[in-house]
């Protein structure tokens, strides 16, 4: 190890521990009747194996064929005109990242965000001026950036600001624009973040029907209504039909999905979005779209990358859970009882699909794929389809075993912390969480009933 190295890596576990220590105030002791027990922890991200990022079972020889090079684009990176070499072309002018992998990557390509974080990198790549934002670093989640009002504060805006831009990079000669300021924006109360959701099981999301998800939203109504739980759709303006991808399910699809994440987090223009999200002469290398179908000479077609990106997601599986132990078998339980499963639906079965390995099959998603009313606590302000800005798509909780990073934001990477913010009170502006009665339950559970409960969730 370099001296730079090691000053690097010592750094970064003072951080660690600063970390921790920050978290401990989660970490308090409750009188019981047989005495003082010490309080349920997280027992942190489960080690061993991932149980995630290979193909449904299944498939057929040519299918499978798709999923691997499908992972494979979905881990390269881009650069501007695709002259780095191992790279795609189209990046920028401003990105997130520089390609789907490196944002969703723990535990496994598809997934969510790793540690270190590899946004510090990919703003530096290639002697790119970037100042890294404050709110990055090398020990937190990835992250992207929304403004809910204009910056003049007058108007919703809502849409993302890229962190970084192609300045100064050695593959984008002459291109001179700003990054955002994001500082300001903080200032005022203008920045809000979101952090990478995982994409295992994709395709068993897709293939859940509208009616199943409805049939679901209106069963064991007076228990939800009791614990002021209620849930509704968001829908797709243009055929009407249930959205449910990303925080808020604002999204249709995963080919949706992937062409708008091309644009927004990587700037590569494609045929689902084909214009430049900015137009700055001299910050142009490439015509537009610069992801496309390639036609040859016999007629055929071969897919652009946005296809293929999704082909690879809908054919990755859902994680696996670990194997039950008396401890996670009464923590599911109690998942039950408390009623998180009100908002979490255990399972899904999915409907007839053109592809038959994703047909008729149990999806533990752990999400009724609705939108809630989180309260003034988890509020973003910002609206996405029929999504409020208090509102968010129950997260599936399949996978969250080996999840470093929580909730929209990824302000929690504490489970106990990740209910806790569940709840919050009403204010003028938004009504109380629907979540306050369930959480209630939760702190009021002996500890040992709460730990049994957190085992479960890192089972899964
Ligand atoms: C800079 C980081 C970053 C990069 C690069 C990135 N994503 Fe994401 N991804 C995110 C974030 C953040 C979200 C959550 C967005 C939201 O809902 O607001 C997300 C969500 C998703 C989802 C929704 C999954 C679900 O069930 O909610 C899909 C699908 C997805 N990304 C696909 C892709 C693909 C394909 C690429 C490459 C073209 C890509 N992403 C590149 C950060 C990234
Ligand atoms: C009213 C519906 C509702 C109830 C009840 C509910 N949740 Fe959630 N849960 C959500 C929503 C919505 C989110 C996403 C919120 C956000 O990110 O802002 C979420 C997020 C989470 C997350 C973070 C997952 C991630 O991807 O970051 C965990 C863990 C979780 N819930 C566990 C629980 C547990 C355990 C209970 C029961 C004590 C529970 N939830 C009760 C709606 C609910």
């Amino acid at each position: 190890m370099s001296a730079e190295t090691k000053k690097r890596f010592h750094r970064f576990n003072r951080r660690r521990l600063l970390f921790v220590l920050a978290l401990l105030p989660f970490t308090f002791f409750v009188t019981t009747p047989g005495g003082t027990q010490a309080a349920a922890t997280d027992p942190g991200v489960r080690g061993a194996a991932s149980g995630a990022g290979g193909p449904i079972t299944g498939l057929t020889p040519i299918q499978l064929m798709f999923f691997t090079a499908g992972q494979a684009d979905f881990e390269q990176t881009q650069s501007v005109t695709g002259s780095v070499p191992n790279t795609g072309g189209g990046l920028g002018p401003r990105f997130n990242g520089e390609g789907c992998g490196q944002c969703h990557s723990q535990p496994a390509i598809g997934g969510t965000s790793p540690l270190p974080n590899p946004q510090i990198a990919a703003g530096h790549d290639q002697q790119a001026t970037n100042r890294i934002p404050f709110f990055i670093a090398i020990d937190g989640p990835v992250r992207e950036a929304r403004f809910p009002m204009t910056t003049d504060l007058r108007h919703p805006d809502g849409s993302v600001h890229d962190l970084f831009t192609i300045t100064g990079r050695t593959d984008a000669p002459g291109c001179k624009i700003a990054q955002p300021d994001f500082r300001a924006a903080a200032e005022a109360g203008n920045l809000i973040f979101r952090i990478p959701t995982p994409v295992f099981g994709g395709g068993l999301i897709e293939s859940i029907s509208d009616r199943d998800i409805v049939a679901n939203m209106n069963s064991d109504l007076e228990r939800k209504r009791d614990l002021g739980i209620f849930g509704r759709t968001n829908t797709s303006g243009n055929d009407a039909t249930i959205t449910r991808f990303g925080w808020k399910a604002q999204n249709k699809s995963l080919e949706m999905f992937a062409g708008e994440a091309y644009n927004v987090e990587v700037g590569v223009t494609n045929e689902l979005f084909p214009n430049e999200r900015d137009e700055t002469p001299g910050c142009q290398f490439n015509g537009t779209p610069e992801d496309l179908t390639n036609f040859d000479q016999q007629g055929t077609a071969l897919p652009a990358d946005i296809i293929r990106f999704a082909t690879f997601m809908r054919f990755l599986d859902q994680p696996k859970p670990a194997p039950d132990t008396d401890s996670t078998s009464r923590g599911r339980q109690i998942f039950q009882e408390i009623g998180c499963v009100l908002c979490h639906t255990a399972s899904f079965t999915t409907g007839r699909s053109s592809v038959a390995a994703l047909t008729h099959i149990q999806a533990n998603v752990f999400s009724d794929l609705l939108l809630h009313h989180m309260g003034p606590g988890l509020a973003d302000n910002v609206s996405q389809g029929a999504a409020g800005g208090d509102e968010f798509r129950t997260a599936p909780l399949w996978g969250l075993g080996q999840r470093i990073f929580f909730l929209h934001d990824g302000r929690a990477s504490n489970l106990v912390r990740a209910i806790h913010e569940h709840e919050s009170e009403g204010n003028i502006q938004y009504r109380a969480s629907e979540a306050n009665v369930v959480v209630h339950r939760f702190s009021k559970l002996r500890p040992q009933e709460q730990q049994d409960l957190l085992n479960f969730l890192r089972s899964l």
